[in-house]
């Protein structure tokens, strides 16, 4: 299934409802990704995304060096693709192949998409603020891209497809369940 690209003004209906996401990054040709529950919108314009960030990470050099990074967004059905990514260190291991994952070109940064995503954020680094044991990684959307039956103005997670997973600590998740209006 082919990515379909959206506004940029379109990045925050892919994680506003805070799914976990996987940052993938690279530098002189060392692709890596890796799970991160901590992650969220934060600037409508310029359109810009955050993700939190341990120094520790093998992706948190690769960011810091090449100023990029992607975050994709799986559905429930790479659980175990999440675990792998989030539980494996990329320095000196190829966790795509590993975590049974597919890196796909983007169009505005060397880091690689997740073709089995159902979204993806292509960023620029724009500032790394540290917080306590996490850099916060601002990143300015440059493209955005869509499952294009997944998505119509915002992401149909009552699909089973476009369904997320959710972080409770652990080993523990929720998946993205029905959503409710506020009524006019
Ligand atoms: C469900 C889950 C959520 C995680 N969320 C984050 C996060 O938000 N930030 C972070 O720095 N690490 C997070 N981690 C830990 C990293 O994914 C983990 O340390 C990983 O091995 C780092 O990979 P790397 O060294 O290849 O970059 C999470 C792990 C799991 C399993």
């Amino acid at each position: 299934m082919d990515f379909r690209q959206l506004p940029l003004a379109r990045a925050n209906r892919l994680i506003n409802h805070g799914p976990v996401v996987l940052v993938s990054s690279c530098h002189h040709g060392r692709s890596n990704v890796m799970t991160a529950a901590w992650a969220m919108p934060a600037s409508h314009t310029p359109p810009m995304v955050a993700v939190a960030v341990g120094p520790s990470r093998y992706t948190h050099e690769l960011i810091m060096d090449s100023r990029e990074f992607v975050v994709n967004i799986p559905g429930i059905a790479l659980l175990d693709a999440v675990w792998c990514c989030g539980t494996n260190k990329g320095r000196g291991m190829d966790k795509f192949a590993h975590c049974g994952l597919t890196p796909v070109a983007g169009k505005r940064v060397a880091a690689p998409l997740v073709k089995e995503c159902i979204g993806a954020i292509e960023c620029r680094l724009a500032d790394h603020p540290s917080a306590g044991d996490h850099s916060i990684l601002i990143g300015e959307v440059l493209a955005v891209w869509v499952r294009p039956d997944l998505f119509d103005e915002r992401l149909l997670v009552e699909k089973e497809d476009a369904r997320t997973l959710h972080h409770l600590g652990g080993r523990d998740f929720f998946p993205s369940g029905a959503v409710i209006r506020k009524p006019e």
